[in-house]
């Protein structure tokens, strides 16, 4: 993991509650995802190109629902308030600085509209995305799909690999089920069939389906994320069910605990796409190689999670910032050391396993 990064997460572990550090840190079951995540980007490596000299390198990317300055954008994670009073405006702003998407989750402790308003103070023109589980009842996903609408958002995301909730033990063993007094997931608030000023659960839906994400994509014209693929015929079949880009994902390690590492599904969910839409990799980026080695294969970009929680509970907006920043600078330099200018410099050829010199 990149050194300064490591620095804020232990400057987050000191700010946070141990029970809400280990709320954001856990995974499900014995954390054997959680684990692979990070550590299968350590069992590959890049073979550099030499002799390919460029001063600049350009290393933004344009994706359905908004362009990204760095390949790197904020995957959705819940509850940004319990790291830092300011919550998802601080996210907001800081991605917004660094053009950059975040992807404000349904689980957030600030109100779509609220989290949109904060990126656009800063640039007119910063893209969120809303990310949503599909609710068992339809009425209130469509609710949510309009306030996401009404509030500007340039792109939905589906989370698809919760039929369940994850089981976390460290959240069951301090007890860890409700957000403190004060706090609530602000867009479960006033949904249908609840009485007003009432925030309902935040459930998921076991009958979700393919029909469930037609459905969707028949309700709004905003480009539709499928998030948590792993296997390649659901890539296939997200494609053909008319979504503009997927997210091969385990949810950091949350939902279930016998998935391959993220970066392990990706070659395979490339492969089966064909460049058909953009594939966006979650779960264990931690610096800049990661991201060079997700893309060469074949990652248009990647998204990281806890690392934005870290500098979040740091240092609010500008710790945000920090990671952005570090991530931004790391993989430009490795880019550069690579013999890279653009991101389409990085191909699969480079990759290699450690300890066998091959893919
Ligand atoms: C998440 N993640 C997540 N994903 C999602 O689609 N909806 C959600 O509400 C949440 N909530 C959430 C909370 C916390 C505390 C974490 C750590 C993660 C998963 C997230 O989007 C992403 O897939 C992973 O976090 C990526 O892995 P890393 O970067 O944390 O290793």
């Amino acid at each position: 993991m990149n050194a300064d990064l490591v620095q804020l997460h232990e400057k987050a572990r000191a700010a946070l509650d141990p029970v809400h550090y280990d709320y954001y840190a856990g995974g499900v079951g014995d954390e054997v995802v959680l684990g692979e995540n990070e550590a299968a980007f350590r069992r590959l490596a890049l073979l550099p190109r030499v002799l390919r000299g460029r001063s600049t390198r350009a290393i933004g990317v344009d994706l359905p629902g908004g362009r990204l300055d760095l390949p790197v954008l904020i995957a959705p994670t819940a509850f940004h308030r319990l790291a830092h009073p300011d919550g998802e405006l601080a996210t907001a702003r800081a991605a917004a600085a660094a053009r950059t998407v975040l992807v404000s989750g349904v689980a957030s402790t600030v109100a779509i509209a609220d989290v949109v308003r904060a990126a656009r103070a800063v640039d007119a023109d910063a893209a969120v995305w809303f990310q949503l589980y599909p609710h068992p009842d339809e009425d209130v996903t469509e609710c949510l799909v309009r306030r996401a609408e009404r509030a500007g958002c340039t792109a939905l995301v589906v989370t698809a690999d919760s039929p369940v909730f994850g089981r976390h033990r460290r959240d069951a063993e301090h007890g860890f089920h409700d957000l403190p007094p004060g706090l609530a997931a602000e867009n479960m608030r006033d949904l249908p069939g609840s009485p007003p000023g009432h925030v309902r659960d935040i459930e998921m839906s076991p009958l979700a389906s393919w029909a469930h994400l037609d459905r969707l994509r028949e309700l709004t014209s905003l480009p539709l994320w499928l998030k948590g693929v792993l296997h390649p015929r659901d890539a296939v079949l997200a494609v053909e069910h008319g979504v503009a880009g997927i997210v091969v994902s385990n949810h950091g390690g949350r939902q279930c605990d016998v998935a391959p590492a993220a970066v392990e599904a990706l070659p395979a969910v490339v492969d089966a796409v064909a460049g058909r839409v953009p594939v966006v990799l979650d779960g264990g980026v931690r610096g800049g190689g990661d991201i060079a080695l997700a893309l060469a294969l074949g990652a248009a970009a990647v998204g990281i999670g806890r690392p934005v929680l870290w500098g979040l509970a740091a240092d609010g907006e500008t710790g945000v910032a920090r990671v952005l920043d570090i991530l931004r600078d790391e993989f430009d330099h490795v880019l550069a050391l690579c013999g890279g200018r653009h991101l389409a410099d990085l191909t699969r050829d480079l990759v290699v396993t450690r300890g066998t010199g091959v893919l």
